[in-house]
C-alpha cells in the first residue's frame, strides 16, 4: 500500500521509524519521570485520565473507520483490535476515576493539563492535513458527533473535570485547519 502510494516500503522505512521513536521515546520517558518527581501521585491520575481519553478517542475512530468504510475484512480486523482495547478503557477509566476522587490535587492537576496540553492521540505523528482529513472523515456531521459527544460526556463524569469538551473543540479545530489548507 505504501509503494502505492509513492512512499518508501519495507525494512529502510521501518528502519527509519524505529530510530526517530527510539529518540522520541527516551524523551518522553525523561519528561515522565520528571513529571511524576515533581506532581507525585496527582501525575499517575493524570496519567490515566489522559490515557483514558485517548483509548476512548481511538475506540471510537475504529468503530466510525468500521461503520464508514463498510468494509468486511477490515470490519472483523477492527472488532478484534476494539475487543482487545476494551481491557485497556477499563483500566485506565477505573483508575483515573478511583485516583481522581481520592485527592483534590490531582483533579487541579488533571483539569489543568488536559484543558491546555491535550490534543487527540496521535495528531502530533502525522501532518496536520491529514489529521484533519481523519477528524473530518470520522467525525464531522451529526453522527460523528454522537461519537465525540459521547466521550466528552464521559470526561465530565471524572471526577473534577467537568465541561472541558475536548472533543468537541479538538474536532472544530482540527477539522477547520483542514479546510484552510
Ligand atoms: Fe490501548
Amino acid at each position: 500500500m505504501l509503494e502505492a502510494h509513492g512512499e518508501q516500503a519495507g525494512a529502510p522505512r521501518i528502519a527509519t521509524l524505529r530510530r526517530k521513536r527510539r529518540r522520541k521515546e527516551a524523551i518522553s520517558t525523561f519528561t515522565t519521570i520528571g513529571s511524576a518527581a515533581f506532581a507525585g501521585s496527582a501525575f499517575t491520575a493524570l496519567h490515566m485520565a489522559w490515557g483514558a481519553i485517548n483509548e476512548w478517542t481511538t475506540q471510537a475512530g475504529y468503530a466510525r473507520l468500521s461503520d464508514k468504510a463498510g468494509h468486511p475484512t477490515l470490519r472483523e480486523l477492527l472488532k478484534r483490535i476494539m475487543k482487545q482495547e476494551g481491557g485497556h478503557i477499563d483500566f485506565y477509566a477505573s483508575e483515573a476515576t478511583r485516583r481522581l476522587s481520592e485527592s483534590p490535587r490531582a483533579q487541579r492537576l488533571t483539569r489543568f493539563a488536559l484543558k491546555h496540553l491535550w490534543r487527540p492521540v496521535g495528531s502530533g505523528v502525522m501532518p496536520q492535513e491529514e489529521v484533519g482529513f481523519l477528524v473530518k472523515y470520522l467525525f464531522a456531521g451529526d453522527e460523528g458527533h454522537q461519537f465525540t459527544s459521547r466521550i466528552d460526556r464521559r470526561v465530565d463524569r471524572l471526577p473534577g473535570q467537568a465541561h472541558l469538551h475536548l472533543l468537541d473543540t479538538a474536532v472544530s479545530r482540527l477539522s477547520g485547519l483542514e479546510v484552510a489548507a
